[in-house]
């Protein structure tokens, strides 16, 4: 039976960059001789504008029944007004929440003819960058007692940041084992040295390190670290972080390879389901105008197939097209500086020349 793909393209650049990817992919497919079988849900803004709800029932029965999801953006500031349980944002909470996707991998890497495209200075990259975010997904402050309620000061808000053992425990596990498969280095980020949650997220990693003798572990305090992504980026391999954490680092560690277009994400569970999806927004303020960088959501398809569908060769295509095209020059405005030997082209023309080189 064909795999099954959950599409949701979402809002703002989300659908060009979604059909960026899926032309991609059915490059893919004719190159391999393989056959997906695509399947449209709305998420977001979208579908509250359709249904009244961001998450729709029958998009989550369409991704639990899909193989894999592949997720564009949600979002715009014609549904900022909206109750936090309204917003498009709690679309992708709850998908994540009800998939069970605990474990969020970013891979952040500096392509060698992006280097100048990097907003730190040539002696910083000179190393280069080649990274992974793994960020806890289903936990923490994005999930733990919150509201609002009456204080001695008046109206006050709260949000609690809640890690168990177990969360810590199956989300490090999933780290040390990318360490594995990778250069052994794996570096834990929180804030120990003032909150509890953040001693407990240390010992867990101390514990769950034991098993893994061969990986070498590093604790680095939150604040140090958003410090030496920009001082030495370069001293990074696996970076494991509780859920809020990772949603700021990883913004970091994507801008400082060239543009937050370039990376893709994958959110996993216990099984092969993943959702797949770029870490940028949906940026409002560029859509519909050809000038967005489908390269993170196109990424983002090589990862669904060597993850979700053991798909490998396919999914090296997809990433040796990105940097043979990125290599002949062709850029979008965000990652073009007029730099020799580059042109800067649209969303379409360089999603045509990645696929082409499939
Ligand atoms: C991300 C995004 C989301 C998050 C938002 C849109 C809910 O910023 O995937 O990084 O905070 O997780
Ligand atoms: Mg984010």
């Amino acid at each position: 039976m064909d795999k099954i793909i959950a599409v949701l393209k979402g809002d703002g650049i989300g659908p060009e960059i979604v059909d960026s990817a899926i032309a991609v992919l059915q490059m893919i497919e004719r190159r391999f001789n393989i056959k997906f079988d695509y399947r449209f849900g709305l998420i977001g803004g979208v579908a509250i504008d359709a249904t009244g709800a961001p998450l729709p029932s029958d998009t989550l029965e369409l991704c639990k029944n899909a193989d894999a999801v592949l997720l564009g953006a949600v979002g715009g500031p014609k549904w900022d007004g909206l109750a936090a349980h309204l917003r498009p944002e709690k679309a992708l909470l709850s998908l994540r929440q009800s998939l069970g996707l605990f474990a969020n991998l970013r891979p952040a890497v500096l392509y060698d003819s992006l280097k100048s495209s990097s907003p730190l200075r040539a002696d910083i990259v000179k190393n280069g960058i080649d990274l992974i975010v793994v960020r806890e997904l289903t936990g923490g402050i994005y999930f733990g007692p919150r509201g609002f309620r009456d204080g001695p000061l008046g109206q006050e808000a709260f949000d609690t940041e809640v890690y168990s053992i177990a969360e810590v425990e199956q989300i490090a596990k999933v780290a040390f084992e990318i360490a594995m498969g990778r250069r052994k280095k794996l570096t834990s980020v929180d804030k120990a040295n003032v909150l509890d949650s953040g001693k407990l997220w240390r010992a867990t990693v101390d514990k769950i390190a034991k098993s893994y003798p061969d990986v070498t572990v590093e604790h680095i305090l939150v604040d140090n670290c958003a410090m030496q992504i920009v001082k030495d980026p370069s001293q990074f391999d696996v970076m494991l972080m509780p859920n809020m954490f990772g949603d700021i680092l990883s913004d970091e560690a994507a801008m400082v390879t060239g543009s937050i277009g370039l990376l893709p994400s994958a959110s996993l569970g216990a099984g092969k389901k993943g959702l797949y999806e770029p870490i940028h927004g949906s940026a409002p303020t560029i859509a519909g105008q050809d000038i967005a960088n489908p390269i993170a959501t196109i990424l983002s398809c090589g990862m669904l197939l060597a993850t979700s569908f053991d798909m490998i060769a396919p999914a090296n295509a997809i990433e040796k097209a990105v940097s043979e095209t990125l290599k002949k020059g062709f850029r979008t405005p965000d990652i073009f500086n007029g730099s020799a030997g580059t042109r800067r082209v649209g969303t379409k023309k360089i999603t045509e020349e990645i696929a082409i080189r499939i």
